[in-house]
């Protein structure tokens, strides 16, 4: 059998465009839901600056990350969906998705990521839920977490975070 994490090397990760909105629809239904699919489809369709980076193998979309702008401190994003491919699990793909999305998003100036997920997954890329401490939802706790792309950028910072109201429902349905 193939080195797993041979294959996560040899995987295509770059961003989305029209072209690939079937399959992005396809692969968030099958792992979300198709409300999830359709939510994440009109952020990335939608006027804001998102950034959208699908993993590819063999020209097969096998994993999709989606980074979407919030309100609050200076040049913030939310991280969500991402999601792989069942079959593409425990390959390291996903970790290489969110590292090729945090680079691009540093890259184009935003300067912190927010993530509700498992600190266990997403500490290996420096979010911390204390980073996030200062933000005002009512969502907050171990699991809320925060990386800073550029030192500093959240340090000091308290208020609200505001997200598009169909991203915090399907933020909803993905945490379960
Ligand atoms: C979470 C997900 C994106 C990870 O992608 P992946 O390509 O399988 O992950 P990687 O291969 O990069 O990383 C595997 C590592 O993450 C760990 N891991 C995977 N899912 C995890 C989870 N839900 N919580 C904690 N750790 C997890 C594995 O144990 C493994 O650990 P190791 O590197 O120490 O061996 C993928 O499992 C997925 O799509 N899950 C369903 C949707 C989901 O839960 N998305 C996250 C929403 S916040």
């Amino acid at each position: 059998m193939a080195d797993p994490k041979g294959i996560a090397a040899r995987a295509l990760y770059r961003e989305t465009g029209a072209a690939d909105r079937a399959a992005i629809r396809a692969l968030e239904a099958e792992v979300y839901s198709s409300s999830i699919a359709a939510v994440s489809e009109a952020l990335i369709s939608g006027p804001a600056e998102t950034l959208s980076l699908a993993a590819e193998i063999e020209g097969r979309l096998v994993g999709h990350i989606l980074l979407t702008p919030i309100a609050g401190p200076d040049r913030a994003l939310a991280l969500a969906p991402h999601a792989i491919l069942p079959a593409w699990r425990d390959m390291q793909i996903g970790t290489e998705l969110v590292r090729h999305a945090l680079r691009m998003a540093r890259e184009r100036g935003w300067r912190s990521v927010f993530v509700y997920g498992q600190p266990d997954y997403y500490c290996r890329f420096g979010f911390r839920s204390r980073t996030a401490d200062g933000a005002d939802v009512s969502w907050q706790g171990p699991r809320f977490l925060a990386l800073e792309l550029e030192p500093g950028a959240l340090s000091g910072w308290s208020g609200p975070l505001a997200y598009p109201e169909a991203y915090l429902a399907a933020a909803r349905t993905i945490a379960g």
